[in-house]
This record gives C-alpha cells, structure tokens and sequence, in this order.
C-alpha cells in the first residue's frame, strides 16, 4: 500500500452525519476515512469515462431550487452558450420549490466536463452528475448501419 497522507477537511455538520449514515448503510466499514477514500476512487472512476479529446455522448442530471435568484437564468445563459453540445433536454417541475433537468449531450469530453461543472457548481443545484462515455469506446465493435 502507498503511504496515507493525512490532511484536515472541513464540511457542514448536516453532510459529515450523511456521510456517517452512509457508512453505517453500507456496513462493511465504518470508518470516515476509508468511506471518503472508497468515494474519491469511485468518482475519479466516473471522471475517467471523460475523454478529453474525444467526442462523448452522456447525460447530465441535477435536482436545483428555482427560488435560488438568477439561477435559472445562469443555467439558461450556460445552456444556450452550449447549443451545440446539448442534444434533448428535459426539465420537470418536481415541486414548489426543486426543478429536476436531464439533458443528453454530446460533443468534445473536454467541453462537456467543463459545461456540467460550470452548472453543478452554481449556487442552488442541490444535486448533480454528468454521466458519459467516449463515442469511439461505445461503437467500437458494434454492428453498422449503411445508408444509401
Ligand atoms: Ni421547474
């Protein structure tokens, strides 16, 4: 095993107990620093199916409060900047207060990264996740369709 670095981390009291609540779920082991560890491995995992200089098909998804001033306008400018990247979107209105918007996009992993953590990262998106793979991987091996 590597050798552990160890450094402090600072959260809301509300998140540490539902990362407590978690670990305590999945049972196996409750310790704060192997279930952050576990969580860091899976979403670096997540982060590798973006390819950076290949195109990428995938969705973004985020739960965000509407009340949050200008959010939606910023969600609505980032969206517009990126046409061309954004395929389909679908937005329902789950609430008085949270809007849920999946949105199929596809264009260069670079761009597509930079676009969902421009709007994950605003002010009022309660959840977030861009889920994506590399058109090259995906069609790979697959059976194609000629069209004359
Ligand atoms: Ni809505």
């Amino acid at each position: 095993m590597s050798d552990l670095v160890r450094f402090s981390v600072s959260m809301p009291e509300a998140l540490l107990e539902q990362l407590d609540g978690f670990a305590q779920r999945r049972g196996t082991n409750t310790n704060r620093s192997e279930v952050l560890r576990d969580l860091v491995r899976e979403k670096l995992v997540d982060e590798g199916h973006v390819v950076p200089d290949e195109e990428v098909v995938g969705s973004i998804t985020m739960v965000y409060d509407h009340h949050t001033p200008g959010l939606a306008a910023r969600l609505d400018k980032i969206q517009h900047r990126h046409h061309t990247e954004i395929v389909s979107t679908m937005h329902v209105h789950l609430d008085d207060e949270n809007c849920l918007e999946i949105l199929a996009v596809r264009g260069q992993g670079r761009v597509v990264a930079n676009m969902a953590d421009c709007m994950l990262g605003l002010k009022g998106v309660r959840h977030g996740r861009l889920t994506c793979v590399a058109t090259a991987s995906t069609m790979a091996g697959q059976h194609v369709h000629h069209h004359h």
